[in-house]
This record gives structure tokens, C-alpha cells and sequence, in this order.
């Protein structure tokens, strides 16, 4: 085998010196957590290796459900995030949902540009809708840094309006369940999370339009 073909034996190697330090640490960190999982956040962030959840926010095992996707998307037709989002919510009952969006996002990069990329155009186009909801302050943005950076934020505030949006949300509200949805943005150049002040706490903070009714 060459040496990249073996470049993965080095993870197997890994876990087993991590599980050597956890058992030190603490002699029953497996059994508790084969015990259950209830987690209080769930994290939704951008795929991107530079931007691993628990790292960043010094989160243990069982500490925070995850799911992540290019450029940290809440689609309204994504199964496996309204899965996620059902059962996060639902079952685990996670008292706060974070969308976290990282500058120089590969995915909103592209989404700025016209170039054709294949069956992902279909997914970048989603990031596309926020650029033309927020066409007139992103196109004023002359410093394309700048604009870049504004399109990250948006996308993020963008993403907090759709989970509130969706039913399973504001039912959780409608029961009374603590809910509280954020948006934040971690720099890649520093390693510091941005909190954007967009946090939903109820159907109020959702545009009318998409208030739903109780379920008859
Ligand atoms: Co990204």
C-alpha cells in the first residue's frame, strides 16, 4: 500500500489512544454514555473540515446533536434535516438550535459565482435566494471581501428565519417547550464565533406569513 492508500490507518491508531485517555480521565465516560444521549443543543454547521463542532465550542460526547451540510442549509425539503430537527427537537427536547456559518465558506463562495459545478448547482441555489432577497445590500457592497462575508451572515440569518418556519418549531413553541433558534458565524482566520443577535424565542419573531395554525 502507497502512503497516502495507508493514511488512514493513523485514525484507527487514534481512537485507540483516545479511548485509553477518556478511561483515565474517567473510568465510566463509555458507560454513561451507552446509558442514553440528551444533549441540549442541536448544531447545525457547514461540512467544512476547518469548522468540527465539538471543537470549537469545547462540547463533549453527548453534549450536542449535529448535523451538517455545505454552507449549513435548513432546506424545507431536506429529509435528513427535518429528520434530524424532528427528532432533536421532539425526543431530545434541545433547548437551543444553532446555525453556525463560517466566513470563507467554499459553498457560498461558489454561490456568489456563475460558474456551473454539476448536480451541486442544484444545492447552491438555495444560497443563491438569499443573495436575491438581499440583492440591494449585498450588490451596494462594492469590496468583494466584504460582500462575501455579508452573504455568510445573511445566509446564517436567513437559515434561522427557515427553521422557524417549519412546524416542528412552532409547535415546540406552541407547547411551551423551550426553544431558542441562533445564528452565529465562526471565523476561520481566528477561530472566534460571532454571535449575529438573531436569536428566535417564539412564533412572534417569525414574519406572519408563516405562522401556522393548531393542528385540527
Ligand atoms: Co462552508
Amino acid at each position: 500500500m502507497s502512503k497516502m492508500e495507508k493514511s488512514y490507518i493513523k485514525l484507527l491508531t487514534n481512537n485507540k489512544t483516545w479511548v485509553q485517555k477518556q478511561n483515565q480521565d474517567n473510568p465510566n465516560f463509555f458507560k454513561n454514555l451507552a446509558e442514553g444521549q440528551s444533549p441540549e443543543y442541536l448544531w447545525i454547521g457547514c461540512s467544512d473540515s476547518r469548522v468540527p463542532a465539538n471543537e470549537i465550542t469545547g462540547t463533549l460526547p453527548g453534549e450536542m446533536f449535529v448535523h451538517r451540510n455545505i454552507a449549513n442549509m435548513v432546506v424545507h425539503s431536506d429529509m435528513n434535516l427535518l429528520s434530524v430537527l424532528s427528532y432533536a427537537v421532539e425526543v431530545l427536547k434541545v433547548k437551543h438550535i444553532i446555525v453556525c456559518g463560517h466566513y470563507n465558506c467554499g459553498g457560498v463562495i461558489a454561490a456568489m459565482g456563475k460558474k456551473q459545478y454539476g448536480l451541486i448547482d442544484n444545492w447552491l441555489r438555495h444560497i443563491k435566494d438569499v443573495y436575491r432577497y438581499h440583492y440591494a445590500e449585498l450588490d451596494a457592497i462594492k469590496d468583494e471581501n466584504l460582500r462575501l462575508k455579508r452573504f455568510v451572515e445573511l445566509n446564517v440569518i436567513e437559515q434561522v428565519h427557515d427553521l422557524g418556519k417549519t412546524s416542528i418549531v412552532q409547535n415546540a413553541w406552541k407547547n411551551k417547550q423551550t426553544l431558542h433558534i441562533h445564528g452565529w458565524v465562526y471565523d476561520i482566520h481566528d477561530g472566534l464565533i460571532k454571535d449575529l443577535d438573531v436569536s428566535f424565542k417564539c412564533t412572534k419573531d417569525l414574519h406572519s406569513v408563516y405562522h401556522l395554525e393548531d393542528e385540527k
